[in-house]
């Protein structure tokens, strides 16, 4: 098939995992016979130096005229200043907002041979398979802002539609997996939670009776996640919970690192970005964890193009190149010497099966 991908690969260590998921994107086509077209643009802080602003209106373009999007990471000390104009930060958001990819998956998914990379017990992360569907549009990110000196406020806007639609996408997931769904909300305090779960509860007795639901404080399932993980299936959470749980439960698989995620909407357009951030403190030394952005790639082969045989193809080869003790310096404690970025793609791209 031909496909057009609009690559974006930001700051810091992003360039970096950005080469390394190419690289096995690539190997893809050549060996599945595909032609992808694969345009790189400014983003980021990069974008605000060249450009200055942090998504041109050319990127954005350039997005919505792709079949895809993959990303590295954006952001850094040089644009984060509290009164800085321009941030890296908020060209993300406008770009999830205008490519309207609401539903942010992310899976978290031990693998046998890194359990003891994890620095809770491996009884406890072992066998963990579970995915977060973290509303992405909307919330708190996203309501009117304002600050003075003295006083600052964040709104945290939910209709009744954004959290149908995303309890959907969570559901239908929950079908073909464990039928199990846990929403995760703070309703013991919250209006827009009070909505969230009144809505949830709808939407799954009328809609989804065969999938089992549980409702959970978000306090709570910060705890549960590290204390029984492996009883979540899919949980589903509004924008800010989503994004602070989900770095906690990078910790089961032992790195954030390793954690991809695809943003969908309602087309089959996505977004593709591992969930770890720029990595300042080590970016352009090549030692960046890949894996996190070579399984988003694979979830951009199965969700933006349909090709499951080729996506499966790439989680399997990274899944065996972890096994036979391929590590990044983020996880050697896991064993095995440490591999630069470039390396570990390299291993994924000669884990790969022959031609069909
Ligand atoms: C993430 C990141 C972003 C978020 C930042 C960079 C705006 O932390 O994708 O999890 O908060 O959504
Ligand atoms: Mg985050």
């Amino acid at each position: 098939m031909k496909a057009r991908i609009a690559v974006l690969p930001g700051d810091g260590i992003g360039p970096e995992v950005i080469a390394a998921g190419l690289t096995c994107l690539r190997a893809i086509a050549a060996r599945f016979g595909h032609e992808f077209e694969l345009e790189e643009l400014p983003f980021g802080g990069a974008a605000i130096d060249s450009h200055g602003e942090p998504l041109p209106a050319a990127t954005l373009a350039a997005c919505r005229a792709a079949d895809a999007v993959l990303l590295g990471a954006i952001g850094g000390p040089k644009w984060s200043a509290p009164d800085a104009p321009l941030r890296p930060e908020a060209g993300l958001l406008q770009l999830r907002k205008a490519l309207g990819v609401y539903a942010n998956l992310r899976p978290v998914k031990v693998h046998a041979a890194l359990a003891a990379a994890s620095t809770l017990k491996a009884e406890v992360v072992e066998g963990v398979d579970l995915v977060f569907v973290r509303e992405l549009t909307g919330g708190i990110y996203f309501g009117d802002k304002t600050r003075d000196a003295r006083r600052a406020t964040d709104l945290c806007v939910y209709t009744a539609e954004e959290v149908e639609r995303i309890v959907r996408v969570a559901a239908r997931l929950a079908r073909t997996r464990r039928r199990r769904l846990t929403s995760i909300d703070k309703a013991n305090v919250l209006e827009t939670s009070r909505l969230w779960r009144a809505v949830c509860q709808r939407v799954m007795e009328q809609e989804f009776p065969d999938v089992r639901l549980e409702h959970q404080l978000v306090d709570a399932a910060a705890m549960h996640l590290i204390h029984r993980p492996r009883d979540f299936d899919v949980l589903v959470t509004e924008n800010m919970f989503g994004d602070i749980l989900t770095d906690e439960a990078s910790m089961l698989a032992g790195s954030l690192g390793l954690l991809p995620s695809a943003s969908l909407g309602e087309g089959r357009r996505g977004l593709y970005e591992p969930i770890h951030g720029s990595a300042p403190d080590i970016a352009g030394r090549g030692i960046a964890n890949p894996f996190g952005t070579i399984y988003s790639v694979a979830l951009l082969l199965r969700h933006s193009l349909g090709l499951t045989a080729e996506a499966e193809a790439l989680e399997r080869a990274a899944d065996a190149t972890l096994a036979v003790g391929v590590r990044t310096a983020d996880l050697v404690g896991a064993g095995g010497p440490s591999s630069g970025s470039r390396a570990a793609a390299e291993a994924v791209v000669r884990s790969l099966p022959p031609p069909p």
